[in-house]
């Protein structure tokens, strides 16, 4: 039996974050692929020569094209430009949609049957372009961004208690932008509502700072945005479809009519496992956060207009 092949598209920060992490779970072989001549080589090189430190198998590729990338059961998109200081993730539209396009036709070429997950921003309309591309199911075209939100807020949650964040769970709906939609109604720590440990200006402090998260690193960073949470939630992400684990994140999906949303990709709280987006929880929200997750959803659809998707 073939081994499991995860390739990742993009060789910058996140995905080598990906690499790395996808090499030492010891159940793939990973390629590497970056436009730039030698960058994903060099990368996979030292991750190989890595492997017996770690005691993982060297089975890690890069190249500048996709042939090596031929039968991956995953593909993860990472390819585009980052945010820089003062950006909004939507800046990079126009600028990303030309690569991503391109990326996620060579990758489908290759690998019919595989499952994309989407990284790069503006992660929502990104992961609509790469379905529109490829003609996948949507079962097969997932993007991430919520789960990055959630541990954010998550970690903020877990510091104003002074708890171990293990026992803080919630979760951040809506497109990875702004207008994201964290649920307090839905937070709990080890199972007691978070509204009755923190007060509503806590509560709110910690949103703010959840919305803003992204753009918190990117003006401390200067080059560059996250990378070590966002490749976290897509080895999550890539374990539970590989391993068929059913994990409930929130991740990005193409609805159809769920929420009174019809057409657009949207953080929602979904179920992955051995296809992919094998469904989701249709948690019953408040007129408000309907309103708010409508909003979000509005956010995206205008953003994929103007792709002209
Ligand atoms: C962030 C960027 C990567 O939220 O979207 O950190």
């Amino acid at each position: 039996m073939a081994r499991t092949k995860v390739t990742i598209a993009g060789a910058g920060q996140t995905g080598g974050s990906i690499a790395r992490r996808v090499a030492e779970r010891g159940y793939a072989d990973v390629v590497m692929i970056d436009v730039v001549e030698g960058f994903a080589a060099g990368k996979a090189l030292d991750l190989n020569q890595t492997g017996p430190l770690m005691g993982y198998p060297p089975n890690l590729i890069g190249s500048t094209g996709y042939d090596e990338s031929e039968n991956s059961d995953i593909c993860v998109i990472t390819s585009g430009f980052p945010r820089q200081p003062g950006m909004s993730r939507d800046d990079l539209l126009l600028k990303n949609k030309e690569i991503v396009e391109d990326v996620a036709g060579r990758l489908a070429e290759k690998s019919p049957d595989c499952k994309f997950i989407v990284l790069t921003n503006p992660v929502d309309a990104m992961a609509q372009l790469v379905h529109s591309v490829t003609s996948f199911s949507k079962e097969r075209v997932i993007g991430q961004g919520g789960i990055l939100d959630s541990a954010r807020y998550r970690t903020f949650i877990a510091w104003e208690l002074g708890v171990s964040p293990e026992d803080v769970s919630g979760f951040v709906l809506g497109g990875h932008g702004d207008a994201m939609v964290p649920v307090p109604r839905y937070t709990s720590v080890a199972g007691v509502p978070v509204g009755e440990m923190l007060s509503q200006d806590s509560l709110d402090a910690i949103i703010q700072r959840t919305r803003d998260g992204g753009a918190e690193i990117v003006k401390l960073l200067q080059r560059g945005s996250a990378y070590e949470a966002p490749g976290e939630a897509v080895m999550l992400m890539i374990d539970s479809i590989i391993l068929d684990q059913k994990r409930l994140f929130p991740c990005s999906v193409l609805l159809e009519g769920e929420y009174g949303i019809n057409g657009t990709f949207v953080g929602v709280l979904v179920k992955l496992g051995a296809q992919g987006y094998e469904g989701m929880i249709d948690v019953s929200l408040t007129e408000e956060e309907l309103a708010a997750l409508h909003k979000s959803a509005d956010g995206v659809r205008e953003l994929v207009e103007i792709m002209g998707v």
